[in-house]
């Protein structure tokens, strides 16, 4: 057997992605909530286009998702009827805390959690909760400017304090921040960040990710504080660049590409910026804003495990204008000629995987947790109410099987793995509907019209025999 006993199958999601209910209980405004379907979204969602609500005429998919506010009991049903032992999700921050600066949360917020929680507790479901997956107050970005002021520090670690504690023996598993290394891609939605025009800004996104990290460690030391079973965990957005060609400038850009999204991980997992970091922030006429105590803490309160996304590899050229570009969850790539894409034009790479899988585990030698893998694909319904997903399957059998390897054959301490989007969710990227992650269908396209309603695909099966063979039957 590969994969150790209680390995941890699963599936992921995030509130913004799948809730609704956006006003719900009293729920409060947030950056994700102002972000649309259609052309704008990119440059809202880069904080170049600047907006402070919604707009009229615009369609915002995430208003209702695919109201799991609603549903979440049927949905976890069919999670565990999958044979789910874990479930990613992630929390509003505007339904703890709707303007993020109140001393008191809102009980109906937690409410819904402790629900959610002892839900998947009836099904022995371990909650596996990110506590900031792209989301912020709006409230708090107003007033600070998102997470260049350091004021946001207090207002996180007082959300995360709340959490640990009212669901202390509930939750053992957490997730600091969401994909950390978003925040150089996309700032608005990672940290909040809107741009003045003639900003440095590089500088406020390097601000934004100190304080995220100070942040992050802050939460750590208090999760194990309030709770010393409790399982804090870092997150990437990972895929390892490729050079484009061997030559030796090729190699480095790959090189530098790499660390930029590692240096995050870096602070995380092993307790400092590195070296290089520093130098190349310097270079780039910008500066971490350490404070006092900040090396210590960060020294002090690194991670439990290392989580991470992997979609795709991607490829470097030292040359900008060789080769075309394409995109990869967010991150522009060259072309890799060797790949086939998806309909979004995401390469997919199974050995890929297993080479970022090494890389991690050979840079941090912690427990690695995939929290993010999947196809999105379009589906159609047959007309005898069938979806047949072979190519979703077809994805994640490879990608499961390299999965395998990394543990197998090269050792690697892996606790377990949550296929993106396992209930068909808003994507982040597009706003759309139509991109489906699921093994659970939902009944609704990209402009909010359908019925809502949860068909199970092949895949669900399919996943369902993986998880009951422990990734034995592929
Ligand atoms: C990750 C995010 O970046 O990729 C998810 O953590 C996101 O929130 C996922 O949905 C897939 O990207 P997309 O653009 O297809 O939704």
């Amino acid at each position: 057997m590969s994969f150790k006993e209680g390995f941890l199958w699963g599936g992921a999601t995030a509130a913004n992605q799948v809730e609704g209910g956006v006003a719900e209980d009293g729920r409060g405004l947030a950056n994700v909530d102002l972000m649309p379907h259609g052309k704008d979204r990119y440059s809202i969602g880069t904080g170049k286009k600047i907006v402070h609500a919604c707009e009229e005429g615009a369609y915002y998919p995430s208003h209702q998702a695919v109201d799991f506010y609603h549903n979440y009991v049927q949905d976890i049903a069919l999670m565990a009827e999958m044979g789910f032992r874990t479930f990613r999700l992630s929390i509003a921050w505007t339904r703890i805390f709707p303007n993020g600066d109140e001393e008191q949360p809102n009980e109906a917020g937690l409410k819904f959690y402790e629900n959610i929680f002892k839900e998947c507790k009836k099904h022995d479901i371990e909650p596996l909760v990110t506590i900031c997956h792209f989301d912020c107050p709006m409230h708090l970005i107003e007033k600070f400017g998102g997470w260049r002021d350091r004021k946001m520090i207090e207002q996180y670690v007082k959300l995360a304090r709340t959490l640990f504690t009212r669901y202390k023996g509930l939750v053992k598993y957490w997730i600091t921040f969401n994909e950390i290394n978003m925040i150089l891609h996309f700032p608005f939605v990672a940290a909040g960040l809107r741009f003045n025009q003639n900003e440095n800004e590089y500088q406020a996104m390097i601000t934004a990710a100190h304080h995220e990290l100070v942040a992050s460690a802050l939460a750590t030391r208090i999760g194990h504080e309030i709770d010393p079973e409790n399982r804090i965990g870092c997150m990437l957005a990972a895929g390892t660049y490729y050079p484009q060609t061997c030559r030796p400038e090729d190699y480095w850009k790959a090189l530098c590409d790499n660390r930029e999204s590692y240096m995050f991980i870096d602070v995380q997992s092993k307790g400092a910026y590195p070296s290089y970091a520093l130098k190349w922030i310097e270079q780039n006429h910008a500066h971490v804003p350490f404070e006092k105590g900040d090396k210590e803490l960060l020294q002090d309160n690194t991670v439990d495990f290392i989580s991470f996304s992997y979609y795709s590899s991607r490829v470097s050229s030292a040359d900008p204008k060789n080769g075309q570009q394409t995109e990869s969850n967010i991150f522009a790539s060259v072309i890799n000629p060797f790949l086939e894409s998806s309909e979004w034009g995401w390469q997919i790479d199974p050995l890929g995987f297993r080479i970022t899988i090494n890389e991690l585990y050979d840079r941090y030698q912690k427990p690695l947790f995939v929290v993010e893998n999947g196809l999105g694909a379009k589906d159609t319904i047959a007309s005898n109410g069938a979806i047949q997903d072979d190519y979703r399957i077809d994805y994640l059998r490879k990608h499961i099987q390299a999965m395998k390897d990394a543990v197998e054959k090269d050792g690697v301490d892996l606790i377990g793995y949550t296929t993106w989007g396992c209930i068909d969710l808003i994507s982040n990227g597009t706003g759309e509907m139509e991109k489906r992650y699921g093994f659970i269908y939902v009944d609704r396209d990209n402009l909010g019209n359908g019925t809502l309603k949860r068909i199970k695909k092949k895949s669900f099966y399919w996943y369902k025999d993986v998880i009951a063979s422990n990734g034995e039957i592929l």
